[in-house]
């Protein structure tokens, strides 16, 4: 058995998330591989549950600080009780958002500094790391413009436009650091576009992957 591999989608709100992972699990299912697809703040009910506190509205006020250790608290559950388990049977997970989204949000957005989320990354996760992460970037405005056609908004989408173009910027500083583990995607351009070049990654990644 080849080792399973923990794929992550990140990007701004709009960014064309669901689509995209749509596609990858077509074409890891193509291959005949099992998949677990997943997503954060979320993916067990306690995960759920906190994602409904960390993204409504009862609590709009919440801390920085209660934030971030709620997407923490939520990630430990995840990694426990679902990633962990699913990628030792040799499964290969794909979760929509992961510790990237702390750093871009959390960090750069809300600017509490990254050495605390360093420090709890390496507490709640050990050495587990996504091994391919695929960035979907666009101007702040057109995904925000999307998202919001698409529903209400929630306590994130509610933040002023520079804490987004803080949460874009970085996102593109994390692809630099780490740019063995990211693909950054241009998905401003037309659907079919961004699509061929998600298909064109995940059959990279399985190709180099998969015996
Ligand atoms: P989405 O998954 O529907 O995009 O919504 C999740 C929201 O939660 C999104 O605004 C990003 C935010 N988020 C964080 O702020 N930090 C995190 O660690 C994660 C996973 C998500």
């Amino acid at each position: 058995m080849t080792n399973p591999g923990f794929i992550t989608v990140e990007g701004v709100e709009g960014a064309g998330k669901t689509t995209c992972l749509g596609l990858i699990e077509q074409q890891i299912h193509a291959r005949k591989l099992e998949l677990l697809v997943t997503r954060e703040p979320g993916g067990t009910p306690l995960g759920e549950d906190l994602r409904g506190l960390l993204l409504g509205h009862q609590h709009t006020g919440m801390a920085d600080e209660t934030e971030l250790l709620l997407m923490f608290a939520a990630r430990a559950e995840h990694l426990k009780a679902r990633i962990e388990p699913a990628l030792a049977k040799g499964i290969w997970v794909l979760c929509d958002r992961f510790t990237d989204a702390t750093y871009a949000y959390q960090g750069y957005g809300r600017e509490i500094p990254l050495e605390r989320i360093s420090v709890l990354e390496d507490w709640v996760q050990g050495h587990r790391r996504p091994d391919l992460t695929l960035l979907l970037d666009l101007p702040v405005e057109t995904g925000l413009e999307r998202a919001g056609k698409r529903s209400s908004p929630d306590r994130f989408e509610r933040q002023a436009l520079a804490f987004f173009e803080r949460v874009r910027q970085g996102y593109l500083s994390l692809a630099a650091t780490h740019a063995q583990r990211y693909r950054v995607i241009d998905a401003s351009r037309p659907l079919g576009d961004v699509a061929g070049e998600v298909r064109q990654a995940i059959n990279d990644y399985l190709d180099r992957h998969t015996g």
